[in-house]
């Protein structure tokens, strides 16, 4: 009993984390084969060639080392189709920062009237494009693989710490220190919300906008996702020797092949359950998604998310004893971030879904509470989606009306 149980949440977290799957099997529909309507296609020839430089943009490709050795692939998107001869002058750089367990490529993984990168481009901003540590395209460092466990002895601390300004120096010292708008999904605002509670990066931002916010998530609505933190589920992976995440790796498919196909089980449940239910993806759109494949994180990532939800407040990572934690932080508990202490003139627009079950409505309010009271009026905006779950502010087919037309709205006055 005890081993079934072990085995079914080992299984649930990797579910719970797996958009990947989620998407699968709701195209499936339970009995239909995905690979009748999504075949498998890798694309060799990288986010560029294969997508931006497909639709007629223009497509530049940088490297960026961090301070502790990890190469990132940056991505550029310098103007749209037809504002080529616009003065460059002109361009504001804004930077994309993707969510856990996906990539760049989540921003133009629809029609360039859909992806919001291709949007800003062809609405006069200089589009950046960051891809974290651990992903497809940045899996280099300066002195280890992939392969040693060292390459992912990390959390979003580092993140944080290391990619994020990184990537957003880069950006402003390649436009000739012109501030920057960020955009991030999901944990790509938790890293930005952790830098500016500690006053960075606030010289080179211009504005931030926030798609599902997370950062406070004690009060998670995925009871499985709650389960499998409750259970020390990514310390269990650790401590079997695992230290890369890879949600679509032969031992998670495998697992939950074998779940799914059993007719009693309706896999398009658990995974509503778990992301909550996407209001608005087209087909045509996950499917490409789906071909890309989510990416990597590291396990030590994974038991910080897990930390989160298991205690209320925002900490850095905790080695789970005072000697640890005092090595590393010279206290006996990790270093909280104050979210209380971000500037109330950093320029924010927040939006978050009514059905998402990650970025969940009370966690959410958490936050809005800790931020609207100080944030001076003119410079915070919130756009609550009643319909919208986690997926739709990247791939919702109305995204560009509802979101990322008040979003740019936003930009211009910022
Ligand atoms: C999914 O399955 C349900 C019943 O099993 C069916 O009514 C529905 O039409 C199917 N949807 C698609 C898109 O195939
Ligand atoms: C580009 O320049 C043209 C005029 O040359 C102007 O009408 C248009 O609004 C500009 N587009 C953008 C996106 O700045
Ligand atoms: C940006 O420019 C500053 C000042 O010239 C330099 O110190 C820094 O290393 C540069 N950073 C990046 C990421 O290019
Ligand atoms: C996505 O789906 C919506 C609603 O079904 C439809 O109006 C739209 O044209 C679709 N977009 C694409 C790119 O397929
Ligand atoms: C967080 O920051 C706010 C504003 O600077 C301050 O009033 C509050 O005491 C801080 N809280 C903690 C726990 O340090």
């Amino acid at each position: 009993m005890a081993q079934n149980l072990h085995v079914l949440c080992f299984l649930i977290f990797f579910i719970a984390l797996n958009l990947q799957s989620v998407l699968s099997w709701r195209i499936q529909n339970s009995t239909n084969n995905i690979g009748d309507q999504c075949p498998p296609q890798p694309h060799p020839l990288g986010m560029c060639k294969s997508r931006v430089a497909a639709y007629g943009y223009p497509c530049e490709e940088y490297q960026v080392t961090t301070e502790d050795g990890y190469i990132l692939s940056l991505k550029r998107i310098p103007h749209g189709v037809s504002n080529a001869d616009n003065s460059t002058e002109d361009r504001t750089p804004v930077l994309l920062f993707h969510g856990l367990l996906v990539d760049g490529f989540c921003w133009v993984l629809s029609t360039p009237k859909q992806s919001l990168a291709f949007i800003l481009a062809d609405s006069g901003y200089d589009v950046w494009i960051a891809n974290c540590r651990g992903t497809k395209s940045s899996r280099k460092h300066t002195s280890l693989t992939p392969e040693d466990p060292d390459f992912w002895d990390w959390t979003w601390d580092q993140l944080a710490d290391y990619d994020l300004p990184a990537v957003l120096q880069f950006v402003y010292n390649q436009t000739g220190g012109k501030k920057v708008h960020y955009v991030g999904h999901s944990l790509g605002t938790l890293i930005i919300l952790a830098a500016f509670s500690e006053h960075k990066l606030i010289d080179i931002v211009r504005s931030a906008v926030l798609l599902c916010p997370i950062a406070y998530l004690h009060r998670m609505k995925s009871r499985l996702i709650w389960l499998a933190a409750r259970i020390f589920l990514a310390e269990t992976i650790h401590m079997l020797g695992y230290h890369e995440f890879n949600p679509v790796g032969p031992v998670a498919q495998e697992l939950l092949g074998e779940v799914c196909t059993d007719p009693e089980v309706d896999c398009y449940d658990i995974f509503s359950a778990v992301a909550g239910p996407d209001c608005c993806l087209n087909t045509s759109t996950t499917c490409i998604f789906l071909q890309h494949g989510p990416q990597s994180s590291s396990v030590k990532n994974m038991i910080h998310m897990s930390q989160l939800v298991r205690k209320a407040g925002i900490r850095k990572y905790d080695y789970g004893n005072k000697k640890e934690n005092m090595k590393h932080y010279n206290q006996p508990e990790p270093p909280l971030y104050n979210l209380s202490s971000i500037p109330p003139h950093v320029p924010l627009f927040l939006t978050h879904g009514g059905q998402d079950f990650l970025g969940d409505v009370p966690d959410t309010r958490h936050l809005l509470r800790t931020l609207v009271r100080q944030h001076d009026s003119d410079d915070i905006e919130v756009l609550y989606m009643p319909d919208y779950a986690h997926g739709d502010f990247v791939m919702g087919y109305n995204a560009p009306q509802l979101i990322y037309k008040p979003m740019v709205e936003f930009f211009k006055r910022h």
